[in-house]
């Protein structure tokens, strides 16, 4: 359990760890590379370590340089070993749903598990186009532990019924190793990443509109990798610091691929003062630095387009709408309930004992803003689920009793240092 004061504002200048969606596909990649590839910024948490694990059971060699240094020795696209056991996922779904796709094109029976969470989070989305293109793929009733049986794929097209870029990645993975080329449509735009690091690594990878399609290869090589700073990590500080009167806060080359920009266009469109600075790309994706000042806020409308863009933001968005002049109504995001926890049930749960009046909804919630700062003086309970911890964090330091959170440990998921720099920027005077 761990307190959270309220602060009077957020100031510093502040750099975050390596994006954990990118971290995960250069590791992936690499692995099924030929020869070696160095990543750079990889963002190091329970979830990416994973998947360095992952590859390594799976017969990959990884050096450890620095902390957020790898040197991965690819084993070439055909070239990873059944291992022993069961290869363990974790708490990640985005390494499952991922080496789903790269295993399927392997020969051989591969077992993937992981831990509560992830087994009761639904694999059938990815076990089922994976068996349209002539995997085997075993689940246990549409979950973890999964068994993939990999060989000869077909290339087909795919019409996803869910935005998900864990699936679409898992799909344009499995389309490397199929007879011809593979389509996927998504519902709405989600992440790129995969995309990304596929051109970089020499795959043919082309998008119009909502279709992206990926063309069998025979080698992928990648050399160095660059991981900006995780938008998603930087969340928590930019709610805090629009939250909190007389805040300023920078925080330095952070991903500003558009695909993940949802939570600081909505912000934007709230009042909050937000901006780019120092614009640049390092491996196809866009970074930057983001300067923020607190700011009134008024409400506004999520709309399910927008919301792949910050699924993993929605959290955020009801505490930063409580303290927003008027209602703000999220649609069209059914999909959180299926994250590290129901995260509807999770974030109106955490939310309302602490003053903010949040409404859950089937596919949302709607939240009756109030601009000032909540009560607070409850307990935040994690239950595991890292976004909902860092929820707390930032409620504790918007309220005017602070906010114990209960099962704080599970940041680790994504972010180990995330309470540190929590309080290195807060302000108390
Ligand atoms: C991720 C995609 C999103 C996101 C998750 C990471 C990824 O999930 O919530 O934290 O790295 O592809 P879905 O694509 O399943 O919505």
């Amino acid at each position: 359990m761990r307190f959270v004061a309220p602060a009077s504002s957020v100031v510093g200048h502040i750099g975050l760890p390596g994006d954990k969606s990118i971290s995960h596909r250069a590791v992936l990649l690499a692995a099924v590379a030929d020869g070696e590839t160095r990543i750079r910024g990889f963002g190091r948490s329970l979830d990416t370590e994973a998947t360095v694990a992952a590859v390594r059971v799976l017969g990959v060699g990884v050096d450890e340089p620095a902390p957020d240094e790898l040197v991965v020795h690819g084993v070439g696209l055909r070239g990873l070993r059944v291992p022993a056991g069961p290869i363990d996922c974790g708490n990640s779904g985005t390494l499952m749903r991922l080496l789903a796709g790269l295993l399927a094109g392997h020969g051989g029976r591969f077992e993937l598990t992981g831990d509560a969470s992830l087994r009761a989070r639904p694999m059938d989305r990815v076990a089922d186009p994976l068996g349209a293109m002539g995997a085997r793929v075993e689940t246990t009733a549409g979950g973890a532990p999964l068994a993939v049986e990999g060989g000869e794929l077909r290339g087909v097209e795919h019409e996803l019924p869910v935005a998900s870029a864990q699936v679409k990645s898992a799909l344009l993975l499995a389309g490397l190793y199929a007879d011809r080329p593979t389509a996927v449509v998504e519902p709405h735009s989600t992440r790129d990443h995969t995309e990304i690091l596929l051109r970089h690594a020499g795959a043919h990878v082309a998008r119009r509109g909502r279709r992206v399609d990926v063309r069998p290869t025979e080698r992928l090589s990648l050399g160095e990798v660059t991981v900006p700073g995780d938008l998603s990590s930087a969340a928590p500080f930019l709610a805090a610091a629009i939250l909190l009167a007389g805040s300023e806060l920078t925080v330095h080359e952070v991903g500003l691929n558009p695909t993940r920009t949802g939570f600081v266009d909505v912000l934007a469109r709230m009042g909050a003062r937000l901006t780019v600075l120092h614009r640049r790309r390092a491996g196809g994706e866009p970074l930057g630095d983001l300067d923020t000042r607190s700011s009134e806020l008024v409400a506004t409308r999520v709309t399910p387009r927008e919301v792949p863009r910050l699924v993993d933001e929605l959290p955020l968005v009801a505490l930063v709408a409580g303290l927003a002049r008027g209602t703000t109504t999220v649609r069209g995001a059914g999909e959180l309930r299926l994250k590290e926890t129901d995260r509807v049930e999770a974030v109106t749960g955490a939310l309302r004992p602490l003053g903010i009046h949040i409404l859950p909804a089937d596919e949302g919630f709607r939240v009756r803003g109030v601009p000032t700062r909540p009560r607070g003086g409850g307990v935040v309970r994690a239950r595991g689920d890292h976004r909902v911890a860092m929820l707390g964090g930032v409620a504790g330091l918007v309220s005017r009793e602070g906010v114990r959170i209960e099962d704080d440990e599970a940041v680790a998921v994504s972010f180990p240092g995330f309470f540190d720099l929590l309080e290195a920027v807060a302000q108390r005077s």
